[in-house]
């Protein structure tokens, strides 16, 4: 893929990370933004493009963090440069629920064509991924009827009131953030690594552990939905066991139940396919996008069956900005740069070219206790215990740090926060990728 002109694909360290002039905007940060609001490297950005950040102090970073899977096109990239320009030139605003623009109509048509499924589809568009998965959750409950929507362990779904309630994990998204809204259940996640009787027994067990505390617990015919991430993403890039994701779908369908898959995380060539749910072969009722779907515009979608969509009563749906033109033209340049390049397969190399070198680390270090993920998406999870596989915080936050001081923008995540996870733009070049994963092993030798 061509990256954008004008920034050279190269790391640069002029100074320290982060420099002198990053942490002085940063001391302004702190007596101007609310200490609610923290961020995992300090370095203020000046200009980003295809695999690098370019830093107010002149440095530039290797980017394995995409602004958490959002630049999956790169920063800036000039199908969606040239359409986000001309857009604002145009207009900016009018309200879709008002008076309607084309861009619109055109996302939800590219949407209902890209999604799982041949069936006939209808989208709305929001601004956030938490917006997104509030109205699947608003729409589920208005076509069935029924209240009680199911999410699994290890779950992130946003920081909204609702959201948290389906979000898992406390700290740092529920502390102190509750009450949270109810008829909201809570199911095993199929998490082969940490499954009690070994990976081998996951699939099965947890899918017998679903269906038995879903009827114990909360009954079919009061469950208007089953909400899953097909590969769950601040929970720590947990890869379902093959099949797992096709079982729960088929319950779902046999139970009225509604399929909501959360691809707003994995969605859009990120893991090496359009969709996470293409790989399994599942086709959801309900699909909440949003990141990678804007090039970098804040833009999020419900796409799903057309009688689904179609049974909430007219302005049911909708909200000031949602679908905004400016945001919808990034989208249809992402899109056409997903096209044109096509991106699943860069997001299939790139797996390529960094599993085998993870693998090679894997080896090396025994605190590496699992190696997961697809595509562009991918992660290792840290122990200071293989076999009791105690997760180790302390040395993911060191590596992390190591790799922030060698230029290196990487991300941890996980229940436990012992997990590393690479993201990378597919804008990057293999040369960046390869000196990153060089910059990961030094800083692995420097930690343990
Ligand atoms: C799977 C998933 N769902 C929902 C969200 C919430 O999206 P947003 O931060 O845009 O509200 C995220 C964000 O990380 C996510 O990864």
């Amino acid at each position: 893929m061509t990256p954008p002109p004008g920034i050279e694909q190269r790391r640069i360290l002029k100074t320290a990370i982060p420099g002198p002039r990053s942490a002085e905007l940063h001391a302004r940060k702190n007596t101007a933004v609310s200490a609610g609001v923290s961020t995992g490297l300090p370095v203020y950005v000046e200009r980003a493009g295809g695999g690098i950040l370019v830093d107010i102090d002149g440095n530039q970073l290797i980017d394995f963090g995409s602004g958490i899977a959002v630049t999956t096109v790169g920063n800036s990239a000039p199908r969606v440069v040239e359409r986000v320009q001309a857009q604002v030139a145009d207009f900016t605003h009018t309200c879709f629920m008002i008076t309607p623009y084309a861009e619109y109509v055109e996302v939800a048509e590219a949407l209902n064509e890209l999604t799982p499924g041949e069936h006939e589809k209808r989208s709305a568009l929001f601004n956030s991924g938490a917006e997104a998965v509030e109205n699947a959750v608003k729409i589920a409950r208005s076509y069935t009827g029924r209240s009680a929507i199911v999410a699994f362990d290890h779950a992130y779904h946003g920081r909204t009131n609702l959201t948290m309630a389906l979000t898992a994990k406390n700290m740092p998204y529920k502390h102190r953030f509750g009450p949270f809204a109810n008829e909201i259940y809570r199911v095993p996640m199929a998490y082969p690594y940490r499954w009690p009787t070994g990976p081998e027994n996951c699939a099965d067990e947890a899918f017998e552990a679903f269906v038995s505390q879903l009827h114990a617990q909360v009954g079919e015919e009061n469950t208007a939905a089953v909400i899953i991430e097909p590969i769950q993403g601040e929970g720590g890039f947990i890869v379902p066991p093959a099949g797992y994701l096709a079982r729960v779908a088929e319950w779902c369908h046999d139970n009225g139940v509604l399929l909501i898959a959360d691809e707003i995380q994995t969605g859009f060539c990120r893991t090496g396919d359009w969709f996470a749910c293409d790989h399994e072969g599942v086709v959801p009722d309900l699909i909440t996008t949003a990141k990678g779907i804007a090039g970098g515009l804040p833009l999020a979608a419900v796409t799903g069956r057309a009688q689904v969509m179609d049974a909430v009563h007219g302005g049911g749906l909708g909200g000031t900005y949602g679908g905004n033109p400016v945001a919808c033209a990034g989208a249809l340049g992402a899109i056409e740069t997903m096209k044109a390049e096509d991106l699943p397969a860069r997001a299939r190399a790139i797996e390529a070219l960094f599993v085998p070198r993870l693998r090679e680390m894997a080896a090396k270090y025994p605190q590496i206790g699992d190696l997961r993920g697809r595509g562009a998406m991918l992660a290792i999870e840290l122990v200071s215990d293989p076999e009791a596989k105690t997760p180790d915080a302390g040395l993911t936050a060191a590596v992390n740090r190591a790799c922030h001081a060698a230029g290196l923008v990487t991300l941890t995540a996980g229940t436990y926060g012992n997990v590393l996870r690479f993201l990378p733009p597919l804008s990057i070049t293999d040369e960046l990728l390869v000196e990153g994963l060089d910059i990961l092993e030094q800083a692995f030798a420097a930690s343990v």
